[in-house]
């Protein structure tokens, strides 16, 4: 893993969980933005995933979870237990704020779905193991955060390592990254446009159907 790499990732999602993330300017803002129908689509592939393979499975453990974008298909999809890892503090910070605010509004939830979140920046560097005694999980993601992995063949490894690692007999690993190449080309094949992990070198003109927007956000 490249740590340099890896530290303006943090430093950039840290940026990006501001803390007005749910009032209704921040929502009202995001869904007159250009990126929201394709975001519609991405939690729609997430839902499809987690509703066929994370179905009433007791453990799930979200590898670059985020804000907890995915609370509620977790709940949807009847996963009783959710671990949830992210690189950046702040992204965790919201995360926990989401799912006691969730907890808040329907108390009895918690009779039947727990989750805890938890900072992590060793994923792709060393091994990541639970606290001991506890149980191995019936599933691994990793939504949309897959390439940055990729950095390295070694850091890509370790990230494999640590699925295999958590991961029951027979469990499940479900994952989602946007298409690198898919996405260059429709930018014209600029190949100084992408880095080789991903990040936007250089901005593009905005498209109508907010691809271009999507990508600064995933990938600057
Ligand atoms: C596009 S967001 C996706 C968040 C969430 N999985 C979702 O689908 O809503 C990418 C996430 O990957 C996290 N991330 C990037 N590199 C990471 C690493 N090396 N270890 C853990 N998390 C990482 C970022 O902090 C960010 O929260």
């Amino acid at each position: 893993m490249d740590l340099e790499v890896q530290e303006r990732t943090r430093a950039h999602y840290d940026r990006h969980a501001p803390a007005d993330a749910n009032s209704r300017q921040g929502m009202e803002e995001r869904q007159n933005g250009l990126a929201f129908p394709l975001k519609q689509f991405h939690n729609e592939v997430k839902k499809q995933l987690l509703y066929r393979f994370a179905r009433d499975k007791p453990r799930l453990l979200d590898l670059a979870c985020g804000r907890g974008g995915d609370l509620h298909k977790w709940v949807g999809a009847g996963v009783r237990y959710v671990k949830g890892l992210d690189l950046s503090p702040n992204e965790i910070d919201e995360a926990r704020r989401r799912y006691q605010e969730l907890l808040t509004r329907k108390p009895n939830l918690g009779q039947r779905f727990r989750a805890d979140f938890e900072p992590s920046d060793i994923l792709g560097v060393r091994d990541w193991m639970d606290e001991p005694g506890a149980p191995k999980y019936d599933i691994v993601s990793c939504m949309f955060a897959i390439h940055y992995f990729f950095v390295t063949e070694a850091g890509l490894k370790q990230f494999f390592r640590n699925v295999s690692l958590n991961l029951n007999t027979g469990g499940y690993f479900v994952g989602t990254c946007p298409d690198g190449k898919q996405a260059g080309d429709d930018e014209g094949g600029s190949e100084e446009l992408f880095g080789p992990f991903g990040m936007l070198l250089k901005a593009a003109a905005p498209r109508k159907d907010g691809l271009t927007a999507m990508l600064l956000e995933y990938n600057r």
